[in-house]
């Protein structure tokens, strides 16, 4: 049972899924190539950057009405409605933007909503004539039709999902529970009996081969899988030397839960690939088609037809446009690339999930709090939290004064409080004391931020107590830092990372 969301290319597209799921129903987006599969008890059609006249204007998913399942039209959704049923749509001679005011008149969609609302436009074309049998059921200051339907058709011109719209939530839950017959049944928890299903239906007896990274997606991506599939699922872990304590530790928890991991000890040959690269981008660069091989290297013999990945929502950029031309859906490469040559299946179970549903899912699945709540790392690791050039040694002495760090802050009880939290080895050194001695260590940088999704950033305003105890615990324990510094820039104009 679940709630089907068309992308059309809107930036609110992530933003229906989540209000729904918040209503306790499972919704899914999909694009416009999406076939009917006999669970979705209804369509929401949602708004796009197109005019539906334009040479590559996306359509509606085949079939739709022919299943007599209730369909709401968002803005371009509307205007697709319109034109499908013989609707005149033209360029708006005033195009929408922002606040409108807009008159309803009764239809289910607005039942116990007052007559009259402020909503949120942004459009250009508009619907002129409505096709032959349909209602208008809504106007807006301007006189342009706002909404209309026929029969379990609904279309409206404005966003509900966006919090501009008064009662907004209101209307979707009408059509959600009024309309669709909802019962609002979803929680993480089902999540995990239907994935399963899902992952054995679409994996049968073949062999998936995954990269654990040690980090919470890709882990409970793992966990998952191995409880649909248990053997036929196999893990590889390859430690490009670069990862901290706690990511090194993963492979040993998931042994206590039963999943045996493959470990790789590459570091050598990071090691050896990184020797006197200086610049970030070619780091990167290094690491990633590095681990490709390695990977590639390792998971060959399995002969495996899957690749599991552990992609979450915010990661996959399937915007109808972005996946026009496949209905596979394109993703972000968590650990650097995918190795394309191995012409695998891309098995992504966690992809429609929300960072917090992943973390619940954590739980669900036997995962302590203390992992499910860690925060991001790069995939490159501490390659781009050592400047300069990397060396086993600097990497070494980053990671223990690394693990005083989020050790302390764990402790403290900020580490909560943080989104993102590191410390960076610089290449400079300078001049201290230690006992009666001249020392001439490292810097290091301790950097935490405050964000709600790594695109802007602010630092955090960390008690002073708690840097008097960081800095001097780890000067007191990693002997090569003689200094330590608090990052105080904020995002922009500085990056979160150091490179
Ligand atoms: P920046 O440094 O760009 O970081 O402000 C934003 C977020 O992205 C993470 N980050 C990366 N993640 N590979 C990754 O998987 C990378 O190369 C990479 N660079 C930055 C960073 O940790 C932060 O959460």
């Amino acid at each position: 049972m679940r709630i089907v969301i068309v992308d059309y290319g809107s930036q609110y597209t992530q933003l229906l899924a989540r209000r729904i799921r918040e209503m306790g129903v499972f919704s899914e987006i999909v694009n416009s190539r999406f076939k009917f599969e006999g669970d979705e008890i209804g369509i929401i059609l949602s708004g796009g950057p197109m005019s539906v006249y334009d040479k590559l204007a996306f359509d509606l998913p085949e079939e739709l009405f022919d299943k007599a399942i209730p369909v709401l039209g968002i803005c371009y959704g509307m205007q697709l409605i319109a034109k499908n049923f013989g609707g005149k749509i033209e360029k708006g001679e005033i195009a929408e933007y922002g606040f409108t005011k807009i008159s309803l008149s009764d239809s289910v969609l607005f039942e116990g909503i007052p007559p009259e609302i402020t909503v949120w436009m942004s459009h250009g074309d508009v619907v002129k004539a409505l096709p032959k049998g349909f209602i208008q059921t809504g106007k807006s200051q301007s006189g342009l039709i706002a909404a209309f339907e026929f029969k379990n058709t609904y279309a409206i011109q404005f966003h509900p999902e966006v919090t501009h719209t008064e009662y907004g939530i209101e209307i979707l839950k009408n059509f959600v529970f009024k309309v669709c017959k909802a019962q609002p049944k979803w929680a993480v928890e089902n999540f995990v009996e239907s994935e399963i299903k899902k992952i054995r239906s679409i994996v049968k007896d073949e062999k998936v081969i995954g990269a654990v990274s040690g980090g919470v997606d890709s882990t409970i991506a793992t966990v998952l899988t191995a409880k649909a599939i248990g053997k036929n699922l196999i893990p590889i872990f390859v430690n490009h030397g670069l990862l901290r304590i706690e990511d090194m530790k993963v492979p040993m928890d998931l042994k206590k839960i039963g999943i045996d991991v493959k470990v790789i000890d590459a570091s050598d040959l990071f090691f050896e690939r990184l020797r006197g690269v200086e610049d970030p981008e070619t780091k990167r660069r290094i690491i990633g088609h590095t681990f490709i091989e390695v990977f590639e290297r390792e998971a060959l013999p399995y002969d495996a037809k899957f690749l599991l990945q552990g992609t979450i929502y915010p990661d996959v950029i399937e915007s109808a446009v972005a996946s026009k031309s496949s209905a596979k859906i394109k993703s972000h490469h968590n650990v650097g690339g995918l190795p394309e040559k191995m012409n695998l299946k891309l098995l992504e179970p966690i992809r429609e999930l929300f960072k917090d549903e992943v973390r619940q899912l954590g739980k669900i699945l036997g995962l302590p709090n203390i992992f499910v709540q860690r925060h991001p790392f790069p995939g490159p690791g501490l390659a781009v939290r050592i400047i300069g050039e990397v060396t086993r040694e600097k990497a070494e002495i980053l990671r223990l004064a690394d693990d005083i760090f989020t050790k302390i802050l764990r402790e403290k009880g900020e580490y909560q409080k943080i989104w993102q939290a590191f410390t960076v080895l610089l290449s400079s050194r300078s001049v201290g004391v230690k006992g009666d001695a001249r020392s001439y260590g490292y810097v290091l940088a301790i950097r935490a931020v405050d964000s709600v999704d790594g695109m802007t950033a602010s630092w955090h305003d960390m008690p002073y107590d708690i840097l008097k105890e960081i800095s001097s615990e780890i000067t007191g324990h990693v002997s090569e830092i003689g200094r330590v510094v608090y990052d105080i820039t904020d995002k922009p104009p500085s990056t979160i990372e150091w490179e």
